[in-house]
């Protein structure tokens, strides 16, 4: 299959993980006779330094003329001590999932066999989690008119619904809920906002399409408690945009770590592949952040194309990396020398030579191979 991706690295971390969902990308592409092309934008903090706009139109155009998109991280650290910056890095990947109406971000939480003592839940009730969030991605809150008075003291942001919006993510979901354990469960807070009440008239209208799927609704308070209290009794979480932002990011725990969790954002036309972690600017060339995330989100784009069996090659390499802890140091607790790179190397060797990984680990580890 011939692929032309747009790589948008964005800030911070960005750059570093993405090179290694790339490595990745071409190790697959040479492994199975694929034709991968890279071309890269700027977004972010570091568009804005060389263009003074977080977006600017020659990404947007790089994107629509692009197979799919890769995209790193977005934020500065400086733009969080100025509220009042007129240009900040997230427009860029907030206008760019509008301007690709990528109204679908697929965020899956599965705990790990091999890290269900990193995360810092007890191992009895996150073992065996497998969930998977559907977040609505281009309204409510993060995209409803914004006011700020001329004095400066009064603000608001409008969390706005339409029926068409929630019913072309809702119909996602319930699909996603018949090839899984066919359970949605709305997240929502219909005891006090009208839109969430419009979410659920929607889904209740929609739900007799889908007898098969079993309906349930949780109030977002409530659910960011089950989530970590009982995260096996859910299957797909279906929410708005700004819950579903908060409730990925809690689930992240049940995984062990941030560093873990990809996704995917689609749309009717477009499609991108973003890990949820933000730039961790503290991080940045620092060689410890953690790559899984972004090359997972490479596996994700490539079962969007159909590419099951290298996807799931890809996940097989994870594994053996969490496995052999071959693991970044929010993860490690046994070595301290496995860099972000050495990760994207260990993968990228497995899926070389998948037989011969296992037994060079001793040389990896100990820095004598070839192939670090
Ligand atoms: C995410 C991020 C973004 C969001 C930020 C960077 C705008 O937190 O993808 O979860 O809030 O959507
Ligand atoms: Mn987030």
């Amino acid at each position: 299959m011939k692929l032309h991706i747009a790589v948008l690295p964005g800030d911070g971390i960005g750059p570093e993980v993405i090179a290694q969902a790339v490595k990745v990308l071409k190790a697959i592409a040479m492994e199975f006779g694929h034709i991968f092309t890279f071309e890269y934008g700027l977004i972010g903090g570091v568009a804005i330094s060389k263009t003074g706009v977080a977006l600017p139109n020659e990404t947007i155009n790089l994107c629509k003329n692009a197979d799919t998109v890769l995209f790193g991280a977005i934020g500065e650290h400086k733009y969080n001590f100025d509220p009042t910056a007129k240009v900040r890095p997230e427009q860029g990947l907030l206008n760019l999932r509008k301007e690709l109406d990528l109204f679908a971000n697929i965020r899956p939480v599965v705990a790990y066999e091999d890290l269900l003592e990193k995360s810092s839940l007890k191992k009895k009730f996150i073992k065996d989690a497998d969930i998977v969030i559907y977040r609505e991605l281009t309204s409510g809150i993060y995209f409803g008119e914004k006011t700020l008075s001329d004095d400066g003291n009064t603000a608001s942001d409008i969390c706005r619904y339409t029926r068409f919006e929630i019913e072309r993510i809702s119909h996602l979901a319930f699909k996603a809920a018949r090839s899984r354990k066919r359970k949605i469960t709305l997240v929502d807070k219909a005891n006090v906002l009208e839109s969430s009440r419009l979410w659920r008239k929607v889904i209740l209208e929609l739900a007799p399409q889908y007898p098969d799927v079993t309906l349930d609704f949780l109030y977002i308070d409530n659910a960011a408690k089950q989530l970590v209290v009982n995260p096996r009794q859910f299957d797909v979480i279906l929410t708005e945009n700004m819950f579903g932002d908060i409730l990925s990011e809690e689930a992240s725990v049940i995984v062990g770590s941030i560093g873990l969790l990809a996704s995917a954002s689609l749309g009717q036309k477009y499609s991108m592949f973003e890990p949820i972690h933000g730039a961790y600017s503290k991080a940045t060339d620092k060689g410890i952040a953690n790559p899984i995330a972004s090359i997972l989100s490479a596996a994700m784009l490539l079962e969007h194309f159909g590419l099951l069996e290298e996807a799931a090659l890809v996940r097989r390499a994870i594994d053996k990396s969490l496995n052999l802890h071959i693991t970044t140091p929010d993860l490690n607790t046994k070595y301290d020398n496995i860099s972000t790179s050495k990760v994207g190397d260990f993968i990228e060797d497995f899926i070389n030579n998948p037989e011969e990984t296992n037994l060079n680990f001793t040389n990896i580890h100990l820095g004598q191979s070839t192939i670090i």
